[in-house]
Formats: structure tokens, sequence, C-alpha cells
């Protein structure tokens, strides 16, 4: 389910129509349905209800303000992976204590952030970071939980940027390790280490892998009981699928039945059960809103140049996604029953769609099926809630676009599109100055 449909040929958003927003905001902008994000959060919640699961939404997916403020008006915690979605989690209103903390980089300032902030598990992934962790502890005086991420050696079945729970990646450790790790920890330190974590990649379509990795970690955890370490937190990450094209991902209660069967036991025991979901909450729930600014043919290709491409969305060119692209408005005969590389219509016309930027991967769609495309008309690029904003870049000085939160009748700019004068900010001499107060003197530069 998302908040986007055609009616009589024009797109809507909830009850707004596209064409509104598009005319007071321009393009590129991101529109997100709140009803949408609710909702696939209400479903997950209650998918997994039997395990009682905490949810800590994936900061990275969307991490604009008011989005965070709707996922926490629903109860919902933070997945983190850095300082700086640390701030904006603040910023939004969080409970640090109601976030997570992963990353296999953190810095000492990082830590020491998280720890005055009180964040309420951090997700270790490495030996050193144990270390380090313990003794930024001691230093600030500060006691805090960690878990350690694991790396299952699973096979997701994802593209291989985003398989993070395969053999020799730079996620987690070893099972071996693992227990080592658990052992050696002194467990009368202020970090009390007490769970395990896993993400194993996304978009993960099946439950198969992830029953594989449930299944090391209860058997790692068995071991680690014998060994005398309760494992009071396992924390399955996400990854779950989103619909890039129609009824592509499983539902929620698909996952949550087969893992139920294997967690009841544990969560009977007092097992708390984390999960991060981003993409299955917020990728449905956003579309990207580009404008034709050309149309033209050549070395026997259709083209159609955007006003934005992969610097708004680079997850085509960077991951091969398929992203479902349809004229905003079009006649009764082009609405499109389903979203798909081919829909079943007729006089539809294969254009690539592409930025205009200057690099052959700039595209947004190839070889794709529409119908004919002037210069002027609005795309929706649809599904492009999660990972499409947050991966927004302003190569060749593009300013990234605007955002809108639409919810019901009602619409609103959440982030405003950055101007030119935005894009030169923090090469200002006064910017500069306030940056490094006195610069070293070189005598290499003129
Ligand atoms: C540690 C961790 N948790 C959760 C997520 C969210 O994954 P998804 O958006 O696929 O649900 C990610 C994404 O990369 C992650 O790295």
């Amino acid at each position: 389910m998302d908040g986007f449909e055609f009616r009589d040929g024009r797109l809507w958003a909830e009850s707004v129509a596209i064409e509104e927003i598009v005319g007071e905001v321009g393009t590129p902008v991101f529109v997100y349905s709140a009803e949408t994000i609710r909702e696939h959060l209400a479903r997950l919640s209650e998918a997994f209800s039997p395990l009682s699961p905490q949810l800590r939404f994936s900061v990275k997916s969307c991490p604009n303000l008011s989005i965070l403020k709707l996922v926490l008006d629903t109860g919902a915690g933070l997945d983190l992976v850095s300082g700086g979605e640390l701030h904006r989690a603040i910023a939004a209103g969080a409970d640090p204590a109601q976030c997570v903390f992963a990353g296999v980089g953190k810095t000492d300032t990082e830590i020491d952030a998280a720890l005055a902030a009180g964040v309420g598990l951090f997700n270790v992934e490495s030996g050193e970071e144990l270390a380090t962790l313990t003794s930024r502890c001691e230093a600030l005086g500060r006691s805090a939980r960690a878990a350690l991420r694991i790396n299952p050696e699973v096979e997701p079945g994802t593209h291989r940027h985003t398989a993070t729970g395969r053999r020799a990646t730079k996620f987690g450790v070893d099972l071996a390790e693992a227990a080592a790790i658990f052992k050696g920890h002194d467990h009368r330190s202020p970090l009390r280490l007490v769970g395990l974590h896993l993400h194993i990649g996304s978009p993960i379509a099946t439950p198969a892998p992830y029953l594989d990795a449930i299944d090391k970690a209860l058997s790692l955890r068995d071991d680690l009981r014998k060994a005398g370490c309760t494992i009071e937190v396992l924390d399955l990450g996400g990854g779950f699928a989103a619909d890039y094209t129609t009824g592509q991902a499983p539902p929620a209660k698909a996952y949550a039945e087969r893992f139920l069967p294997r967690l009841a036991p544990a969560v009977a025991e007092g097992l708390e059960i984390i999960l991060e979901p981003g993409r299955s909450i917020v990728a449905n729930a956003g579309i990207l809103l580009v404008r034709v600014v050309f149309t033209k043919n050549s070395g026997g290709r259709r083209f159609a140049i955007c006003d934005a491409g992969m610097n708004a969305l680079i997850r085509p060119s960077h991951y091969d996604a398929f992203h479902f692209i349809w004229p905003a408005r079009v006649g009764e005969h082009w609405v499109p029953p389903r979203r798909e590389a081919a829909p079943p219509l007729e006089d539809l016309e294969v254009v690539d769609v592409v930025g205009p930027l200057c690099e052959t991967g700039d595209y947004l769609a190839l070889d794709r099926a529409l119908p004919p495309l002037a210069r002027g008309e609005v795309l929706a690029v649809f599904t492009a809630g999660a990972y499409g904003m947050s991966m927004a870049n302003r190569y060749n000085s593009s300013p990234l676009p605007a955002e809108v939160l639409v919810d019901g009748d009602r619409w609103r700019l959440i982030r405003a599109r950055e101007s030119y004068d935005d894009l030169l900010e923090h090469e200002r001499p006064a910017r500069l100055a306030r940056a490094l107060p006195s610069p070293p003197l070189s005598t290499s530069c003129p």
C-alpha cells in the first residue's frame, strides 16, 4: 500500500494533487505520504507483536526531521550510524535511550557524544571498538549497554553494495571471534555487553537468509550461555524489501510468521528483540518529481533529459535499481494498472530517462516504455522515499531538492530547496574563519 495513485489521469499524493505541489515548489522535489509511513510501521508492529519487538527506524533511509518526528510520534525509536544522525535524532526530539547506535567507524568524538546523550544500545562492530567504548565509559564515568554485531556469513541475495552479512565484509565480527570477544570482555566494566546484532543486507525479498542468520545467532547465544555470558538482546537489523514493482515485496507478516517459531521460545525466556526497518517503512512512502527539460534522439536511442538524475536519486546508477517512472499527468488510456518495467499499454515509446549531469552513468531509467514524453512534462519516480534524498548529492553544483510531506488533504514543505548561495556557504571567508580562526601559515601557497 502507498498513498500515490492516479485519478482521472492525474497523480495524487493522498488527497493532494501532485500538480498543486509542483506548481508551488517546483522540481526536483521529494513528496512523502505521512499515512503510508504510519501504515507501514503499524503493519510491521502488528505482524511481529508476539515477539514485542522494539522498532528502531533506520535514520539513514530518510533522515528529514519531520519524517523522524512522524516516526517518533508512533512510539518507535531510531537506529543511528553516525554522530550526525545522533544530532538529528536529538533535534527531532528522540529519547536517546530509545536509540541504537551502529556503524563500523565510530570516532571517539561520536562515541563520547552518544555516551553523554545516553544512547540505549551501542551496536559494536569490532574488538577494537569494544575496547575503545569500554575505555571511553571509564574515562567519562558513564555506563552503557552494547550488542556485538556478528557476521553470520549468509547470502542475502541483494546487490553486492548492500550485502552486509556475507563472509569478508567490513561489518561485524566472525562468529568464532564473537565468542572469544564475549569471553574476553570484563563483565564488571561499566560497558555491559548484553546482546547480538545482525544486519545482513537490503533489500531482502525472502525470509530464508534471515532464518539462517537467526539460527546462527541463537546457536551462538546457547554457546555463550554455557560459557556464563547471558544474551539479553537480539537486534535483527533491517533489510525488509519494498514494492519497487507492484506486489514485489512480501508483507511484514510473511517474514514474521517464519521468524516467530524460532524466536518465540527465547523471547519467552526474556530475550528482547529489536528491528531496524528503514526501506520497508519509507521507500513506498516517497516519490521524486522531476521535469523533462529536453527530449532528443541520438545514436538510435531516445532520451528524456530531466532536471535531476543521479544527484537526486543515485540508486539506479549505483545499485542498478529499478524505479517505476510515469508522467504525473496522462490520458486515461495511459494510466498504468501496475508499477512494472513494461506496463501492458498501447503506443508506449522506449526511452532513457536521464539527468542533466556530465556523466553517462547519470540516469533514472534505461530502455523504459513510457507514453511519449515532451519538454516540460513532470515525471514521478516511485518508491524513492528510502535512500533517495539521504543519498542525494551536489555533483555539478546541483542544489539539493526540496522535500514535501503530505498528510490527508494538507501538505507542507519540510525541506527548502537549496539555493545557489547555499552551495557557496562553507567556502565564504567568514565561514572559513569560524572553522579555523588562526589558520597555520603556509609558505607554499600564495
Ligand atoms: C545497521 C543497519 N540497520 C538497519 C538498516 C536499514 O535497512 P533497511 O533500510 O533495508 O531496512 C541498515 C541499512 O543499511 C543498517 O546498516
